[in-house]
């Protein structure tokens, strides 16, 4: 198992000193804008989650709220006001973002994020920058994917890599990541024919699907690295009673809860995988640690471009 939360600690730990440093220097710390429209359930957490962790790093961060009833315009007026706030380096619009406010919000609200300000690399100039290896600001998980492999000794250069899903947020980025540092890369899809046969070609194996427990052994090459991006939250008792045995600590947090948070690859994978990330404890905890590094990066660009 690759203990995510560990080497995302490590990480917190060595933004510490920049943090301090930035703070003395400039007289307050580094600061985030987040912005949550509505209630959605996952994203209240993920927020929540943020908002703990750049605190006890050091960093400022505050939430703006937006009822699930406001308009595109009210929450372009945030974006604008962020962008122009002296206090604040990073800007983070949580997605997704209400239905109402329709198909292009989220691409119109990314666009309007100043691309100095883009901790997400979700800004055009930014994913562009990503394509033409000169990446300045790159979106969270696809880095936290990375760190936790060069953290963990594995080698990318002249790997097999095969990603499941072609997400903006993390399929597309982080397709380019690999491929940057040498891999060769296949990215699948929901139309992907053969697609259990494709992935027993990789050396490392990248789910980001969205869907509880769909890659399964058959999937896996003996002994390939397999890095499950996905977070389901799972409420279907049967199938928590297909994945976990009784009297699992598993089964147990779902009996007292309700619900579980289960990843995109099945548990039986740890039979076959050489190196697999837990979900809860793999990802999840580097893509915050990497939302904190990104920040610092816009706040030290940002103050050193000032002087
Ligand atoms: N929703 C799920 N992941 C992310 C992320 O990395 N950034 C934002 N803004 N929203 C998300």
């Amino acid at each position: 198992m690759l203990d995510g939360a560990a080497i995302a600690r490590q990480i917190r730990l060595e933004l510490q000193d920049r943090v301090a440093a930035f703070t003395t220097v400039q007289g307050r710390p580094p600061g985030l804008g987040i912005v949550l429209v509505g209630e959605d359930p996952s994203s209240e957490i993920y927020v929540r989650n943020k908002l703990k962790a750049a605190g006890e790093s050091g960093l400022r961060a505050d939430l703006r709220r937006l009822p699930a009833t406001a308009s595109l315009h009210d929450l372009l007026d945030v974006v604008t006001t962020l962008n122009g706030s002296p206090i604040h380096d990073g800007i983070l619009v949580q997605s997704p973002l209400p239905a109402a406010l329709g198909r292009d919000a989220e691409q119109v609200v990314f666009d309007a994020v100043d691309q100095l300000k883009d901790v997400d690399g979700f800004h055009p100039e930014n994913v562009g920058r990503l394509v033409q290896k000169r990446p300045y600001l790159v979106a969270c998980t696809p880095l936290g994917v990375m760190e936790l492999l060069a953290r963990s000794g594995i080698a990318v250069d002249g790997a097999r890599a095969v990603v499941i899903g072609r997400s903006d947020i993390v399929g597309k980025p982080v397709s380019l990541l690999l491929m940057h540092r040498n891999a060769t890369v296949t990215i699948c899809h929901s139309r992907t024919r053969n697609l259990p046969e494709l992935c027993a070609s990789a050396d490392i194996l990248v789910a980001a699907i969205g869907r509880a427990a769909f890659v399964t052994p058959d999937f896996i090459k003996p002994g390939a690295v397999v890095i499950d991006v996905g977070i389901n939250r799972v409420t279907d008792a049967g199938l928590v009673q297909r994945l976990f045995p009784e009297g699992s600590q598993r089964r147990a947090d779902f009996e007292r809860r309700g619900s579980l948070v289960v990843g995109d690859v099945h548990p039986a994978v740890a039979d076959v995988a050489g190196a697999l990330t837990p979900v809860p404890g793999g990802i999840g905890p580097l893509t915050i640690a990497m939302l904190l590094a990104n920040t610092l990066k816009a706040a030290e660009a940002r103050c050193s471009a000032s002087r």
